[in-house]
């Protein structure tokens, strides 16, 4: 579930810092769960997480911060990862990356302005066979062109 920032509801919060009273080093699980709730967590949330449970929110953003897990923008409602490592990139992956930004407005390393999409760049997905290689909502895509990845981005729901 992704909360809008406008109707954002921290009633999510009660279930989850219930579990979790009292108990020490459950930053990371309450971070996951509310992560889970919320699909990303707003400073809003982490203001709340702190006031409850006494965690200050420098303490919270530097556990954010620091696992690759935690996302602290919102992210559109589709992760397109596009790889851009030196098979995929030789093999014209800057071109995908360039249909993508123009045909769904979305510009590399952020999200669409409707939050539909979300593109990230990353260098080497370990799929260089399949080059170039992109993964969308976790599922691979490979030997793309730029049509077949905006044809597959366009048929997501
Ligand atoms: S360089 Fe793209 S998957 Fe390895």
């Amino acid at each position: 579930m992704i909360e809008d920032l406008a109707t954002l509801d921290m009633a999510p919060l009660d279930a989850i810092l219930e579990e979790y009273a009292g108990q020490k080093g459950a930053v990371i699980p309450i971070l996951q769960h509310a992560q889970e709730a919320f699909g990303y967590l707003p400073k809003e949330v982490l203001a709340e997480i702190s006031k409850r449970t006494r965690i200050p929110v420098s303490q919270l953003i530097g556990v954010a911060t620091f696992y690759a897990q935690f996302r602290l923008d919102r992210r559109g409602k589709h992760l397109i990862r596009v790889c851009d490592g030196t098979a995929c990139h030789v093999r014209g992956a800057s071109k995908c990356i360039e249909a993508v930004e123009k045909s769904l407005h979305v510009a590399a390393g952020s999200t669409s302005e409707d939050y539909e999409y979300t593109m990230e760049i990353v260098y080497c997905l370990g799929s260089c066979g399949l080059a170039p290689v992109a993964v969308v909502d976790d599922k691979v895509l490979g030997r793309l062109t730029p049509n077949s990845l905006v044809d597959q981005l366009s048929g997501l729901d």
